[in-house]
């Protein structure tokens, strides 16, 4: 029996606990969210298209109460708000930080085997924040970021092209914020193929600034973050975990000197299973892209300072 919990019943929570059911992710999904009602409502919805959509996942809403998460396999965290135009993820912090802390205390304590996968914003630091005050093993905090990232950079490489989005490989690395992911372009590829022999350098740098602010783009266009992909992403995460698919995805990952890195969070490739990252996978970066990764982690450091001030580390 494998049980997911989804903390925050929003937009991306209930999309991710809906792409869940219907892909028959978890035998049993627990949604849960402090305002009452939304979470039962949310589910209830959810269930109501189970014949239609033809699945046996069971989702189930509680307002607040932890016990009814005991046991999950997964606990998927995106409580806090969302950012609105204009807003940089970062931002968020001085909000989300001791919403995010005090979730995740509490679902530990029923479920103190749980991998968490943390949504919520500013994303890498909300996921150092778990590693750090809960002292867990670092195998079982990881950061969405990278793979919402990646799947936008492989839409962003396939409208270029012109081609089948399921046929573009891609990462993107780094912090996941406008100006701190780095879109490897140089390794993403169509059918094995470099994509630079599709594309111009310059169609390259296009593809790559449109994924830096697409979650920006969509925050324009719909007055709030986006949560189809972002729930989607995380749905792909979980999936890995729960079925041991040791899927290659770009994760925020504690880092323990891999990169030349300790003491940070940040998205590098892992291999996901059910011991949740299992191996980081170390690139041969080229000296650009060293550049740019050296300038996310001076940026993704910068914002967990706050959490020191704070007083939440
Ligand atoms: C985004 C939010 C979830 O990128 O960070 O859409």
């Amino acid at each position: 029996m494998s049980k997911v919990t989804v903390v925050g019943a929003g937009n991306v929570g209930a999309t991710c606990a809906n792409v869940l059911a219907v892909n028959e992710v978890a035998d049993q999904i627990v949604l849960i969210d402090i305002k009452q009602g939304f979470s039962e409502g949310k589910a209830m919805d959810i269930m109501q298209t189970a014949q239609l959509m033809g699945f046996d996942s069971v989702v189930t809403g509680v307002t607040n109460d932890y016990a009814a998460t005991a046991g999950s396999d997964v606990v998927v965290v995106t409580s806090g708000l969302p950012r609105k135009p204009g807003m940089t993820r970062e931002e968020l912090i001085g909000v989300n930080a001791g919403i995010v802390k005090s979730v995740v205390e509490s679902a530990l304590k029923y479920s103190p085997d749980a991998k968490f996968v943390i949504v919520s914003n500013p994303m890498d630091p909300m996921a150092y924040l778990t590693v750090k005050s809960l002292g867990l093993p670092r195998n079982r905090v990881i950061g969405m970021g990278g793979a919402l990232d990646s799947s936008r950079l492989k839409y962003f490489l396939s409208q270029a092209i012109g081609c089948n989005a399921n046929e573009v490989e891609g990462l993107v690395i780094g912090g996941h914020g406008d100006t701190t992911m780095i879109p490897l372009t140089r390794l993403a590829t169509y059918k094995g193929i470099p994509v630079s022999n599709f594309l111009s350098a310059e169609k390259l740098e296009e593809v790559a600034k449109a994924t830096m602010v697409g979650g920006a783009t969509l925050t324009g266009l719909l007055g709030t973050s986006a949560w189809m992909a972002p729930g989607a992403a995380t749905s792909y995460l979980v999936e890995s975990i729960i079925k041991d698919q040791k899927k290659m995805i770009v994760c925020g990952t504690f880092l323990e000197g891999e990169y030349g890195m300790n003491d940070i969070l940040i998205g590098v490739p892992v291999i996901i299973g059910k011991d949740g990252i299992e191996k980081v996978i170390e690139l041969d970066l080229n000296d650009d892209e060293k550049a740019k990764l050296a300038a996310s982690e001076a940026a993704v450091r910068k914002t967990n300072s706050i959490l020191h001030d704070m007083n939440l580390i």
